[in-house]
């Protein structure tokens, strides 16, 4: 069990690719972190670079207290597990999981112990004998973390480790690596670029773009309060809806303005705003579509828009409309209580109207993409 800590941290490969910069974070002991992000914007180089598989160009790693930047990768303690898991073919899923404990000259009945206490904790103790071949994907993944947890690390590294199974397998490993994080209490620092597997698995998640940190909190405090435009439209699924508004103060209180509504903000926001002296201005206005309300006609200060898509998701429909100025809005919509009236109304070109409460309103500066609310 330890501690990470992240100071400073830089990496510019061989080829002058600045791949991670100014990369400051404390990972607590036994803490549950996900480093999220798209493609390319520096998860698993960080990664490698806690695993010591990569150098440290510039800035501190510490595992607990001690600085690692030039310990050999096999002395810091850690274990990792990678997407594609390569086991060894030749051997059995016992000596695949036995084998950096023989490496290590353990003794026999210490590796017997080790290994038949992972295979438990997984499930996996009846293929033992087995050659990885004769095993599924997410029998194989299992035997990749349990090569891992044999090591007792005091940190575990996963990078991506469940992209190569396919949808429903990833959905019951996700759960799986959650009980077993409760099982093997130590640190986690887990690299994935789904965001629904951040927001389930992380006590903290990171969330990264072009090698810088956006945001670090926990899935709640990045879900209500997104840093800026980038975090907003990553976190939550569908994305979250930009809208060109206009901000109004007047006097101490403020509203937002839009296609001929305005939505007067709550004091929390106010004070917020107030803050940071906030004048009447042009805004991005982010509003979740689950946090969207349909209506179907056009009282009570709603928006108008035209259908364009109508998506069945089973239990809600994903709306995706246009509004007269153009935006393009999805909004989410339970199925079970629609008429069968309303139902026919939900269809390509017909009108529709929506609104949504000053509580879940989002703002953005258009110039600097950073909320107004932060
Ligand atoms: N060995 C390398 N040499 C040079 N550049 C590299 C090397 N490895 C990665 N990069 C570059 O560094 C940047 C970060 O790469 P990294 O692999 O850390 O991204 P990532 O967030 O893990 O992406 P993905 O989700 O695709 O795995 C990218 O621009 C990548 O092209
Ligand atoms: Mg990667």
């Amino acid at each position: 069990m330890a501690s990470v800590t992240l100071e400073g941290v830089k990496k510019i490969y061989d080829n002058k690719v600045v791949a991670v910069q100014e990369f400051n974070l404390e990972i607590k002991d036994k803490e549950f972190v996900v480093f999220v992000g798209p493609s390319g914007c520096g998860k698993s180089t960080t990664l490698r670079m806690i695993a010591g598989l990569e150098d440290i160009s510039e800035g501190t790693l510490k595992i607990g207290d001690r600085v690692v930047n030039d310990v050999e990768p096999k002395d810091r303690d850690i274990a990792m597990v990678f997407q594609n898991y390569a086991l060894y073919p030749h051997i059995s899923v016992y000596e695949n999981m036995a084998f950096s404990l023989r490496i290590r000259k353990m003794d026999n009945e210490e590796i017997h112990r080790r290994v038949c206490q992972a295979a438990e904790i997984l499930g996996i103790t009846q293929y033992l004998a087995r050659k990885p071949k004769a095993l599924s994907g997410g029998q194989r993944q299992r035997v990749a973390i349990g090569r891992a947890i044999v090591r007792e690390p005091a940190v575990f590294l996963m990078d991506e480790p469940l992209s190569n199974l396919d949808a429903k397998l990833r959905n019951q490993m996700r759960a799986e690596i959650i009980l077993l994080r409760k099982r093997i209490d130590t640190t986690f620092i887990y690299v994935t670029h789904d965001q629904t597997e951040a927001m389930t698995l992380g006590d903290r998640i990171v969330i990264m773009k072009d090698g810088f940190i956006q945001q670090v909190g926990t899935p709640q405090e990045v879900f209500d309060t997104p840093r800026n435009l980038f975090v907003a439209g990553f976190i939550g699924s569908p994305q979250m809806n930009f809208l060109k508004a206009k901000l109004v103060r007047t006097g101490d209180k403020y509203a937002v303005e839009l296609l001929g509504t305005s939505v007067a903000l709550e004091d929390a926001k106010c004070k917020k705003l107030l803050e940071k002296n906030v004048q009447t201005k042009e805004v991005i206005m982010g509003v979740r579509p689950e946090h969207t309300v349909v209506r179907f006609d056009g009282s009570d200060n709603a928006i108008e828009s035209t259908i364009s898509v109508n998506e069945m998701m089973g239990s809600e429909l994903h709306l995706h409309v246009n509004t007269i100025a153009g935006d393009r809005v999805i909004l989410r919509l339970p199925t079970i209580d629609l008429t069968d009236e309303q139902r026919a109304q939900l269809s390509y070109g017909n009108k529709l109207y929506f609104s949504f409460a000053s509580k879940v309103v989002h703002l953005f500066d258009p110039e600097t993409e950073e909320s107004l609310l932060f």
